[in-house]
């Protein structure tokens, strides 16, 4: 069962296993060049938590997948990451939706994301959400523009949570713990 959730800072530990664990190709994808496990460490290290948010994909208590949302005024980067045998099952379009949906609640009108050119996976779930890309050599720069919070998108947001404590039930493993 997959318990999706904001991470605690405390648990930064369980975020960073998670990037470590990544392929050394799905590493160069998510941080867009090869980064030694000391970096990794250290860009986990570096998160302003009360500006982040980590929504991650809990499978069997550990963290599989995580979007990484870094909020600033109005605007937020977004990267994303999927262990490899987790990957192509729309994990990673359902971390997108309901990170898109947090950023507007907290006032983001705009989400930009970076990848490369031959991510064929993460330019799908892009074009399925309207994101206007320029090219830049192999880069892409996708650029999303979100209608301002309404009563629905607070909605969604409060029945995604409703969801997880649900499903944090019948999965303890994936509740809150330090790491
Ligand atoms: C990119 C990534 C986040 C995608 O997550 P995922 O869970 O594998 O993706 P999903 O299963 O949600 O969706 C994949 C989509 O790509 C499509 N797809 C798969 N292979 C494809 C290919 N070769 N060409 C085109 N589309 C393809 C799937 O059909 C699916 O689209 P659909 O839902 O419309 O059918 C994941 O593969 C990953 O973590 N990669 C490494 C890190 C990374 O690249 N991060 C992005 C930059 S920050």
């Amino acid at each position: 069962m997959t318990v999706f959730r904001a991470l605690f800072p405390a648990e930064a530990g369980r975020y960073a296993a998670h990037l470590l664990r990544l392929s050394a190709a799905d590493r160069r994808s998510r941080f867009m060049g090869g980064l030694c496990d000391a970096s990794v460490r250290a860009h986990v290290d570096r998160i302003d938590w009360s500006r982040a948010i980590v929504l991650a994909a809990l499978c069997e208590g550990e963290v599989r997948g995580a979007v990484e949302l870094r909020l600033a005024g109005g605007s937020a980067e977004l990267a994303i990451s999927i262990e490899g045998a987790l990957q192509n099952q729309g994990l990673g379009g359902v971390l997108v939706r309901r990170a898109f949906t947090m950023a507007r609640n907290r006032g983001a009108r705009r989400v930009e994301l970076y990848c490369q050119g031959d991510n064929h996976r993460m330019l799908r779930i892009a074009g399925r959400l309207s994101a206007l890309t320029t090219f830049d050599g192999g880069e892409v720069h996708c650029d999303f523009h979100l209608p301002a919070a309404d009563t629905f998108s607070l909605a969604m947001e409060a029945l995604d949570r409703g969801g997880s404590a649900l499903t944090m039930m019948l999965e303890p493993a994936a509740m809150p713990r330090a790491a």
